[in-house]
């Protein structure tokens, strides 16, 4: 740590975690556990955005497998092969799991892949197009498997799909190490994601898929046509509405308000956007609304202004159900003024979308209102904490996606922390429990019951200081109860099954604590 916290810039913090990990990697996944909130910044964002960006150029060797479209007809033995040999190293760096353990529940005599992320690289966080560099955030997302969750790293495997890239500046770069061409596109396209998730499936049968990273013109549409063929889930589209329904629920207990009185306005409509919009109706559909009257809570703006009934021509599919019949509104400041917004939702990637006018308009309309600027990296954030107090003066529940300082108030001194909406509260623990059960399937009510879990466990006086979440400190601890829950969740909706003996929320507890990964030792690998 002493080593770690000499370096100064962020990316050298990156690299100098990523060889760790493969020179010392139990010390790698100790560190990490036990001082996530210090870390995970390193290792995920924001930092792993720069990462991205400058893959490669980084001296880090790559630690997940690339399926190009070159391999197109072979994707199968380039998985198994790449697993046997190149990752070879994972298991040796974390000797805990024996291989006879690791085998269990694998088909093929292989060894188990519990958890794979895979990305094409087109949409990296806010960053748009980053080809081959994609790999980063695969790379960076399994490592939450572990860290938060307990998955053992051994049976976690990163993939980025290497189609191209549309990326003008890494085409031209000579260093640049991803195919050299324009993205593969249509049926090429969809046929070599068919042929990965066909491979993945033979091969590794109960594996989750984790979709991320995915420009919303393939993402909605892949997550669409594999989410009833096997365990597998959009990150962006599905965990993100999971984090930000909690905030939202947090939320409302610092405003004494209720879920169903709130009129949100996103700006953005892409996967996080309409994702979280469509969980949120999901939960106001639970408080006895329709689920019409629940959409038409919801409102979406895109580049083109308010999406509305008069648009639907030419609107992109996704967009359509929340298209309501209302006045078009051309910008943010006249689609407050028309919609009287209770909460305010970030996911544009406009960096200062939130001006001072605009977070002061929401200030006329709310005695408390509610923004979360979500976009990443931080760069990319519509407003900081900061400016959201100094405007609000200091009325503002906020959540970022990027983790922002906290700031001392300046009515009353008191020290006010921001909410990070961090999708790691939520997909471990999620992909922890499909494991676990075997789940044949992951819906949409499971990220329900994430939502509302994580919001009641997060207790008044971290909501008083603003965090809306647990202490990341404490995450091992809070991804227990959650994937206790889920797990049950599962065997009650019939999407898997409980280990023999395991009955009562007590014995999950139980269970799921015994196979969590610790580093240095050998329980946990029984079943994964
Ligand atoms: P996306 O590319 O699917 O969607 C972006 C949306 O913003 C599009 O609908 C686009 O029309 C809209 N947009 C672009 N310019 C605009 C403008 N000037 N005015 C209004 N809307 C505009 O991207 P996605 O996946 O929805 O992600 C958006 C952002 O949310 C990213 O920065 C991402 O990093 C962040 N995000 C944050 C998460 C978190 O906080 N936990 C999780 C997932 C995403």
């Amino acid at each position: 740590m002493d080593a770690f916290r000499a370096i100064a810039d962020p990316l050298e913090r990156y690299v100098y975690l990523r060889t760790l990990q493969r020179g010392d990697t139990e010390t790698f996944y100790r560190a990490l556990i036990s001082r996530p909130l210090e870390l995970m910044p390193f290792v995920y964002t924001p930092t792993v955005g720069e990462a991205c960006e400058r893959y490669h150029e980084l001296p880090t060797p790559v630690n997940g497998v690339y399926v190009t479209a070159d391999d197109a007809g072979a994707v199968g033995a380039k998985l198994r092969r790449h697993w046997k040999e190149e990752m070879a190293w994972l298991s040796r760096g974390v000797g805990g799991a024996s291989a006879a353990a690791r085998a269990e529940g694998a088909s093929h005599g292989d060894e188990r892949v519990a958890v794979a992320v895979v990305t094409d690289g087109e949409r990296i966080l806010g960053l748009g197009d980053l080809g081959a560099g994609g790999m980063g955030i695969s790379e960076g997302k399994i490592l939450l498997y572990t860290v938060c969750a307990g998955v053992h790293p051994s049976t976690c495997l990163p993939v980025c799909l290497d189609v191209g890239t549309n990326n003008k500046k890494l085409l031209e770069d000579p260093n640049y190490k991803g195919l050299k061409r324009e993205r593969l596109k249509g049926e090429a396209y969809d046929a070599l994601v068919d042929e990965f998730m066909r491979e993945m499936r033979a091969w590794q049968p109960n594996c989750l898929v984790q979709f991320e990273d995915f420009g919303n013109s393939n993402a909605f549409r892949i997550l669409e046509k594999y989410r009833t063929t096997g365990p597998c889930f959009n990150d962006d589209i599905q965990g993100t509405a999971a984090i930000t329904l909690a905030a939202l629920l947090s939320a409302l207990r610092a405003t004494k308000g209720r879920l169903e009185d709130q009129k949100i306005l996103f700006y953005g409509a892409g996967e996080a956007g309409v994702g979280i919009g469509e969980l949120i109706a999901m939960a106001m559909e639970k408080t006895g609304m329709s689920h019409k009257e629940a959409m038409e809570r919801c409102y979406f703006m895109d580049s083109k202004g308010l999406v509305c009934k008069s648009r639907l021509d030419g609107l992109q599919h996704h967009k359509i159900p929340f298209a309501h019949d209302v006045e078009y509104q051309p910008d943010l400041a006249s689609a407050i003024a028309a919609i009287e917004p209770t909460a305010l939702i970030g996911v544009s990637t406009i960096g200062g979308a939130f001006t001072q006018d605009i977070v002061k308009s929401m200030c006329a309309l709310n005695e408390r209102p509610i923004i979360f600027p979500l976009s990443n990296p931080t760069s990319k954030a519509e407003c900081t904490f900061e400016q959201a107090m100094e405007w609000s003066d200091g009325r503002v529940v906020f959540a970022s996606g990027s983790p922002f300082d906290p700031v001392v108030r300046k009515r009353d001194g008191v020290k006010v922390f921001p909410a990070q909406a961090n999708n790691a509260y939520v997909f471990p623990a999620l992909g922890f429990a499909a494991a676990l059960t075997d789940a044949s399937q992951v819906t949409d009510d499971l990220f329900l019951a994430a939502a509302e879990s994580l919001s009641a466990i997060t207790s008044d006086t971290e909501i008083d200081a603003g965090h809306l979440f647990p202490d990341m400190n404490s995450i091992r601890d809070v991804s227990v109860t959650l994937t206790a829950e889920i797990c049950e969740m599962i065997v009650a909706r019939g999407l898997g099954h409980a280990p023999k003996g395991v009955k009562t929320h007590e014995d999950w507890l139980e269970y799921i604590q015994s196979h969590q990964y610790h580093p240095g030792e050998e329980r946990l690998a029984s079943k994964l």
